[in-house]
């Protein structure tokens, strides 16, 4: 089949085999007809709503050391810091005030904050804030620990799958991690009943179009109400620190893609998408995302949760972030609103 056909077929929801996802994927000329049509689905559904979500991270610490990631423990370079309940608190008092409803608690695996005090921390939360959500991004637990987050008052996890090519996921990761893990504690997450979000970089090193048409397999399966995708960005002192960047124009593609396969998911433009181009996130909005998620830490802590190179909204810049995101919105052709923006059912 021509592409066009393809894209008509992906957008009527006719399931498209591996070889026709792998054509529409591979394809070297930019699908206008794509992205048109995953932003028709994107507006019968959320209308020109863009929600936001306040971002803090609170702690750079991590026992984990990811191939990829700039803070995976065995970088000595990097400042580590950690925020106390104060200062996450503080946090959320301002993303109130900015019109944020839902807080996300993200960090490396830091076990400095055992089960209890992340409870309390959530507990403060959700008593002060009872109408906002709070997502945790703060990776592989039991279930126990999971329970014991929402019984707190957590509603939300991130947890991106990476990848689900057991043998890419061994090149991305250190032995003693595990990609059957990792998938369990997805499947837990939504068994207690959280909202959750997976996902995956893309053009991380060793990536093939036959790991990405996995990954949309997987999530598939999954059934997340969030998905996160953004191209993989090199950090220099990583172990990969020679390889490529992901591709900008690949990762468009891929949101459309998404947004055609699961119409109703949370899909946001990322700070990754926005690194690598300078109207980024824009374009990811154009592309089918409606979520953006900037920012809330303290200025002086943005530089060291540097995961990825030259990550944009750490600078002097960095208090603007809601007024500019604002702007970058209305530009694209949405509007950002005060809400806790739950996935429609
Ligand atoms: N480039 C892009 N994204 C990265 N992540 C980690 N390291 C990088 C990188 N070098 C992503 C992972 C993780 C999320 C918090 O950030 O997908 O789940
Ligand atoms: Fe952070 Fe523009 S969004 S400065």
């Amino acid at each position: 089949m021509e592409n066009n056909d393809l894209i008509e077929k992906l957008t009527k929801r006719n399931n498209l085999s591996d070889d026709e996802l792998k054509s529409i994927l591979e394809t070297n000329k930019y699908d206008e007809s794509l992205r048109i049509n995953a932003d028709k689905i994107r507006r019968e559904i959320y209308g020109d709503k863009v929600f936001v979500r306040g971002l803090i991270e609170f702690s750079n610490y991590c026992k984990n050391n990811c191939y990829y990631c700039g803070i995976r423990r065995d970088n000595k370079n990097t400042i580590r810091y950690r925020l106390t309940k104060e200062q996450i608190l503080n946090c959320c008092d301002e993303g109130y005030n900015l019109g944020f409803r839902t807080f996300v608690l993200q960090s490396g695996e830091d076990l400095f904050y055992t089960d209890e005090v992340i409870c309390d921390i959530i507990s403060e939360i959700r008593n002060k804030y009872q109408e906002c959500a709070i997502t945790l991004s703060i990776g592989e637990k039991s279930k126990k620990s999971y329970q014991s987050y929402f019984e707190a008052g957590a509603n939300r996890y991130l947890l991106r799958h990476e990848t689900s090519s057991q043998e890419h996921y061994s090149k991305l990761h250190p032995r003693e991690m595990s990609l059957e893990n990792r998938k369990k504690c997805l499947f837990n997450l939504k068994e207690i009943g959280y909202q959750v979000g997976s996902g995956f970089m893309v053009g991380s090193p060793f990536q093939t179009t036959e790991n990405i048409i996995e990954d949309l397999r997987f999530l598939q399966e999954l059934k997340p109400d969030m998905i996160g995708i953004g191209p993989y960005i090199t950090h220099k002192e990583t172990p990969f620190a020679n390889s490529n960047n992901g591709s900008v124009e690949l990762t468009l593609r891929l949101l459309s893609i998404l947004r055609l396969l699961f119409p109703k998911v949370l899909l946001p433009s990322t700070t990754a998408l926005g690194t690598l181009h300078p109207q980024g996130r824009e374009l990811g909005l154009k592309a089918g995302a409606n979520v953006l998620m900037p920012n809330l830490s303290p200025v002086d802590v943005r530089k060291k949760y540097n995961i990825y190179d030259n990550k944009i909204c750490t600078g002097e810049e960095a208090a603007q972030c809601r007024n500019c995101l604002e702007r970058r919105v209305l530009s694209a052709g949405y509007k950002i609103v005060t809400d806790r923006g739950d996935v429609k059912k």
